[in-house]
Formats: C-alpha cells, sequence, structure tokens
C-alpha cells in the first residue's frame, strides 16, 4: 500500500475527501512542472500587482494560484476556495461539501534563486448554516481540519499530508505518481537547531528575545546546549526540516507595523503546518495557546507561530508565560 488514495482510505479518509486531495495534486503536479521549467517557461519575476497583504506578487504565485482555483471550482465538492493571492473567499457549489484554502506557492522570495518553495493547502467541511459565498464558511477552528498538506518543490517533490491521524510523506516519481516514503514522521522532543529571522530581534517583545538570546549563548548559557541556525525565508522548506529533524521554527509578534503585529497567515499557513506537526507528535502554538484551538476572525488573519519539537517549544512557551 503505497498510493497516495490507498494510504488516506486507510487514514480513514472518505472516498470523496480523497478524491478532493487528487484534484489538489493534479494541480501541485502542473505547478511543479512551471516550477522545474522556470526561465524556460517564461515564470519567473514579478507582476505589477501586489496581494491583499501588501505582497508584490511574483508570476508563478498568479499562475500557481489560478492552477489551483481553476481545478478546485470545477469541482462540484468544492463549496468555497481561500488563497493567500485572492483578497475574498471564492464561492464554489453551493451544495459542495468542502471547502478547501490554499497558499499557492509559498516561499515567493525563492523562487528567482531556485530555493524550496510549496503549496499548502487545508480542507475544512462546509457550514450548512452559512452562504457558500460568505468567508464565515473559513472561520472554524483549525482543530476542524479534515486534511492538511504541503507539495514542497525541492530537490525532490515531495507531498507531507495528514487526515488527522499520523503525518505521511510521499514522493514524486518520475510516472508522475506520489509514492510513500516516509510512513509516519516523528519530530524528536529535544532539538539543536533553530528556525527564527534574527534580523527582526529589535522588533521582538523582551521575554521573546531573552529565549533566543539564551540559545545563541550555546553551553555558556542557562540552556547548557549548542544550537545551530537555519532559515529558509519559506515555511513549508522549514516546517519540512523540523518534520525530518526536529528542531524549532518560530515567527513570533513583533513591533515592526502596529497594524500587522505578526506575519504567517492562520488559515493556510499556521493551522495545516500545525496539523502536520502534532500529528508527528511535534507541538504548535501562538504566544498563548495551540493554534488549533484559535478562533479565527477574518480570513487573512495573521498570527504568531512557535512550532517543532516538544520540548523545545514547551522551553520558549516557558519564557512568554
Ligand atoms: O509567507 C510568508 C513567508 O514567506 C514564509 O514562508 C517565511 O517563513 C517567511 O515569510 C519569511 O519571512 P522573512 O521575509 O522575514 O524571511
Amino acid at each position: 500500500m503505497h498510493d497516495v488514495n490507498d494510504v488516506l482510505q486507510a487514514d480513514g479518509a472518505k472516498p470523496e475527501l480523497v478524491a478532493l486531495v487528487e484534484i489538489i495534486l493534479g494541480a501541485a503536479k502542473h505547478i511543479a512542472h512551471c516550477v522545474r521549467q522556470g526561465a524556460l517557461a517564461g515564470v519567473l519575476g514579478s507582476t505589477e500587482d501586489e496581494n491583499i497583504q501588501g505582497e508584490t506578487q511574483k508570476k508563478l504565485d498568479v499562475i500557481a494560484n489560478q492552477i489551483l482555483k481553476d481545478a478546485l471550482l470545477e469541482n462540484r465538492q468544492v463549496c468555497a476556495i481561500a488563497s493567500e493571492e485572492e483578497d475574498t473567499s471564492v464561492a464554489g457549489n453551493p451544495a459542495g461539501t468542502y471547502l478547501v484554502a490554499f497558499d499557492p506557492l509559498d516561499g515567493s522570495s525563492n523562487i528567482d534563486i531556485n530555493g524550496q518553495v510549496g503549496t499548502i493547502f487545508t480542507i475544512y467541511p462546509a457550514r450548512a448554516d452559512v452562504a457558500c459565498d460568505s468567508e464565515l464558511q473559513f472561520h472554524q477552528p483549525g482543530i476542524q481540519q479534515l486534511c492538511a498538506g504541503y507539495v514542497l518543490y525541492g530537490g525532490s517533490t515531495l507531498l507531507v499530508i495528514s487526515v488527522g491521524g499520523a503525518t505521511r510523506c510521499f514522493t514524486l516519481d518520475a510516472n508522475g505518481n506520489f509514492v510513500l516514503t516516509e510512513a509516519e514522521l516523528q519530530i524528536p522532543a529535544d532539538t539543536r537547531e533553530f528556525a527564527i529571522n534574527l534580523s527582526n530581534q529589535r522588533f521582538w517583545r523582551s521575554a521573546f528575545k531573552r529565549y533566543v538570546d539564551d540559545l545563541i549563548a550555546g553551553d555558556t548559557g542557562p540552556r547548557a546546549k549548542n544550537y545551530n541556525m537555519r532559515w529558509n525565508a519559506a515555511m513549508v522548506g522549514d516546517v519540512h526540516r523540523v518534520l525530518m529533524r526536529g528542531g524549532i521554527f518560530s515567527y513570533p509578534s513583533d513591533s515592526r507595523n502596529p497594524s500587522q503585529p505578526a506575519k504567517l497567515r492562520l488559515l493556510y499557513e499556521a493551522n495545516p503546518m500545525a496539523l502536520l506537526i502534532e500529528g508527528a507528535g511535534g507541538k504548535a502554538f501562538t504566544e498563548t495557546q495551540r493554534i488549533l484551538t484559535l478562533q479565527p476572525q477574518t480570513l487573512h488573519q495573521r498570527v504568531a507561530v512557535i512550532l517543532g519539537s516538544a520540548n523545545e517549544v514547551e522551553a520558549c512557551l516557558a519564557y512568554l508565560k
């Protein structure tokens, strides 16, 4: 049993849910092809536009968004979609039973340097009490996700996915099939590796700065061990490393821009990654609570993120109490 269909059904996913995942994977294979072709397909560089978050859109962001949007809205099961690249949610079939949210191409600043990028996605049940064109459809805590995953376009194209139980990893083979290559990811509880953008430290709250200062102090400080730092500039790449060998990844709140106290988006970044991390035995918190229990207030809401090796996340949270 090595293909996505069999594995997810054995994990308890309904055939209709698995069929929807297959649609997302079809779109992801198309995106993988565009990423691989790069300059040969004329897809590198920026557009003239900004997205709702005020970020310059790369051509590949727009292309990846369109590929997913077209594939999903054709599907009768899809009640609505939400994307990092869309200002509002987009209605599908009012009788559809699923909602899909996605970051079509996470890590955009890596596109033009041939670095890691990826598609992050999450699936929720559609709400019968809310119209399909209302963004309230998506105001569901992450604990209600039916499935979460990402496709990482790196040296290999990988799918990491969970339908609420174990977190599993598949590798795209030369025939275009995702083959199970890590049946059950397990994050070690302890680590000596952190992924935090240190250039923001003057904007952090003092307790978080103290935590990072103590990591950097290594075996001469209170943590009494040496840490190494890694920063991918793509959450999907950093989270993948944490899933494979442990570590802590954090994008904390900061005071750079008072109207935007955190960077990562709850719906299509923090929540899907939190489900995958917890499925592999790790922890995923904001500065005060488990990410999966947050009640969303807006579609593109941003939250502080601290996730990874369980004991290290606990150690970080202890500084913030
Ligand atoms: O989507 C936001 C994102 O690109 C993440 O993938 C990544 O972790 C982060 O921003 C990178 O932030 P910075 O620009 O501070 O390195």
